[in-house]
């Protein structure tokens, strides 16, 4: 079964309008063709203006890191995921560790999120991934099995299509230590085990420092369908490297 390898960049709470400005400024200088779908979740605020550039280059879609559960109302501060439809975003991240941490999202919260944001048509990357107590306590595939259940409940068939699952153990989040390419293959094959419907063609995403020297071993994997990047992904460079390296990949 064939699924295109996608490369998403997580900008996180990163990116002054001067720095986007040159991200792409750069971008445009690395003259090359791009075989793999490139995604980019800039803060909501910058969402406009990311879009806007993506329609001149026609080459990166454009999504959101959050979305709230509710399409509209009294919801100080949240984003809608009903104005990110409304407005042509194509893909929303939902379940990001840092979301499940810090902001103490729980998978039942999540998993109205998700199916709020698919009932709009949006795409949505559902994160998944122990922390490290977890996984020395030999409890991976069980958390991942949970935020997998509890995370996707109900999710209707038709719309299976426009769901990806990206693995991100959290202990690999931004600490230079990633997952080797085998311990991410058996979540990444653990998790398309636990899809209940689409199995087979669904993208699950890897994340947890990629960088353009490591992306190659994680690529080559039967289930790693591409990457969730944060640090490498804010630097042009790195971002167009790590797409290089996608587009010579088939599955
Ligand atoms: P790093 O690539 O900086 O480790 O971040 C991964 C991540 O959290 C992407 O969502």
């Amino acid at each position: 079964m064939k699924r295109e390898i996608h490369i998403v960049g997580n900008w996180k709470m990163n990116q002054t309008m001067h720095e986007i400005s040159n991200f792409f400024v750069e971008m445009s200088k690395m003259k090359m063709e791009l075989k793999c779908k490139a995604w980019i979740a800039p803060q909501a605020l910058h969402i406009p203006i990311l879009k806007e550039i993506a329609f001149t280059t026609g080459s990166i879609q454009v999504g959101a890191q959050n979305c709230c559960e509710q399409d509209a109302g009294a919801f100080t501060g949240e984003i809608s995921p009903l104005a990110l439809a409304d407005m042509g975003v194509e893909f929303v991240i939902i379940g990001h560790s840092e979301r499940r941490t810090i902001y103490k999202e729980s998978n039942e919260l999540l998993n109205k999120k998700v199916l709020k944001a698919l009932s709009h048509g949006l795409k949505v990357i559902y994160c998944v991934g122990e922390t490290l107590e977890e996984r020395e306590a030999d409890l991976t595939l069980k958390v991942l099995a949970e935020q997998m259940s509890l995370g996707l409940k109900n999710l209707p068939e038709d719309k299976a299509a426009n769901l990806l699952i990206a693995y991100e153990p959290v202990w690999a989040i931004g600490t230079g230590k990633t997952a080797t390419a085998e311990q991410a293959e058996e979540a990444h094959a653990f998790i398309r085990s636990q899809l209940t419907t689409h199995a087979e063609r669904t993208v699950i995403l890897y994340g947890g420092s990629v960088k353009p020297d490591n992306i190659d071993s994680l690529l080559v994997k039967e289930n790693i369908d591409g990457a969730l990047v944060g640090g490498a992904s804010l630097k042009a460079q790195d971002f167009r490297a790590l797409c290089g390296s996608a587009s010579v990949i088939r599955k």
